[in-house]
């Protein structure tokens, strides 16, 4: 599989059109728009995610597009990457915030993007950060439980400001993904059962301090079918059109994030096709819609670049120890997911099957396992493909080890938008007792 293939998640199913990412081999040299990875290695070492603007530009239009026949904010989801770099060119575009945390918050804000812009989702919100959310004007809080709700009104009221709500329902739809990153089933601890919804909303509209605006969910992750979109957002017009019925306002759906990409051979729905099933299964109306796309957005934007560090025969498997870890990259370990590895310069040598793994102290600690890969000599560098989402954000700095820097691209520049840890960063904050 070609490099453009592996890292397009709009890569057609027509293949009218095959260059959606701007990582690409030029001659055996891969390079991030027009600079090669190998030189930006030399400058800032190994290990370092490095993720391409235009990429994330035309990821972030092509989506934004797919919705322009229907009024619509893309709130982008701050967990999958969260540099301040990638939310401020984001913001830059017209792009509001999903965000999770105060921490979250902050990050949105910091980078310009405005509190009119910003979604608060997620099933723990303190009492501080809902605050600083009703501070900053927040669109809406996508509220999680009925204790969430009644908390919301009592901080609200404290600080004689209306808190704009929507619930988030959990509408008992199988998204067919990995267990780990399915949100919207009964098991799910998210959202509130769509059974129990209406009665939830009536209350809410008798609060004083809350204003009902809106409907919300997201049912999980890594989505490749358009199906549990349609059924969901389906779902909610049953209750939404009961909600109008009462007379009950509903100015913004949102239909969360989720939408799949391209790590192997996956085929997800182009954002077009996804756009219309959305669009069909939401019918007329004037509410605006509301996506919280994440991965879709950065994912094939980034790429973790590691360094050879040895080879080693194992008696039943062949290993390359590299030095990035499961600290770095932790969806490999943490859902068995499949990220593809490739050589950042193309070796004329023999294929063999290899395990690529980490220096960390687990038996888990892998990026690749069983993956075809020419033979690797102690120094050269490899690339982990579609690590933009859910990569840096996730990482942690077990063993000791400092986190590694964010790299950005754009056209013959490059920027470290983070700088690599050091080792005093590792104990700040730190006493002795
Ligand atoms: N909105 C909400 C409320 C979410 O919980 C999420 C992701 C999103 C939007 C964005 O979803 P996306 O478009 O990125 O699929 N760490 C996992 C993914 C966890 C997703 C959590 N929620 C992974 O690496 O696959």
């Amino acid at each position: 599989m070609g490099i453009l293939e592996a890292g397009s998640p709009y890569q057609s199913p027509l293949k009218e059109k095959r260059i959606m990412n701007f990582f690409e081999y030029r001659g055996q040299e891969l390079y991030c728009e027009d600079i090669p990875v190998q030189k930006i290695a030399e400058k800032v070492g190994t290990p370092f995610y490095l993720y391409s603007a235009s990429t994330i530009e035309r990821h972030f239009n092509v989506f934004s597009e797919a919705f322009a026949q229907v009024h619509h904010l893309v709130c982008y989801s701050v967990k999958a990457n969260s540099n301040l770099a990638v939310l401020k060119l984001l913001g830059e575009m017209g792009a509001g915030a999903d965000i999770v945390s105060g921490g979250e918050l902050f990050r949105a804000l910091r980078a310009g993007i405005p509190g009119e812009r910003i979604v608060f989702s997620g099933v723990g919100k303190r009492v501080d950060e809902i605050s600083d959310a009703l501070a900053a004007g927040v669109l809406m809080f996508n509220v999680e439980s009925r204790e969430e709700l009644f908390t919301i009104n009592e901080t609200a009221g404290q600080m004689g400001r209306r808190a704009p709500i929507a619930l988030r329902v959990n509408p008992d739809v199988d998204p067919k993904t990995h267990p780990y990153i399915s949100t919207g089933m009964k098991k799910n601890k998210f959202g509130i059962p769509i059974s129990e919804a209406l009665l939830l909303y009536r209350e809410a509209v008798e609060l004083e301090w809350i204003e009902v605006v809106g409907v919300d969910c997201h049912i999980g992750s890594q989505l490749t079918t358009s199906e549990p979109f349609a059924e969901a957002v389906t779902r909610l017009m049953g209750l939404v059109r009961e909600m109008e019925a009462e007379g009950i306002p509903v100015r913004y759906f949102d239909v969360g994030g989720g939408l799949g990409i391209v790590y192997n051979e996956e085929e997800p729905p182009l954002p077009a096709n996804y756009a219309e099933a959305i669009i069909d299964a939401l019918g007329a109306g004037d509410r605006i819609l509301i996506l919280e796309p994440g991965r879709v957005i950065v994912g094939n934007a980034g790429i973790l670049v590691t360094r050879t560090l040895y080879n080693k025969r194992g008696a039943t498997k062949n290993f390359i120890i590299v030095d990035a870890g499961m600290n770095d990259l932790i969806r490999p370990s943490l859902y068995d997911a499949y990220q593809e590895v490739v050589p950042v310069v193309k070796k004329d040598r023999e294929q063999t099957v290899v395990d690529v793994v980490g220096p960390i102290c687990e038996s888990t600690d892998f990026l690749a396992r069983d993956h075809k890969l020419p033979a690797m000599a102690p120094g050269e560098l490899l690339a982990v493909l579609s690590a933009g989402a859910y990569g840096f954000p996730m990482a942690s700095q077990y063993n000791s080890r400092p986190r590694v820097p964010e790299v950005m691209v754009k056209g013959d520049r490059y920027e470290v938008i983070r700088e690599r840890e050091s080792y005093e960063d590792l104990v700040r904050g730190e006493k002795f007792f």
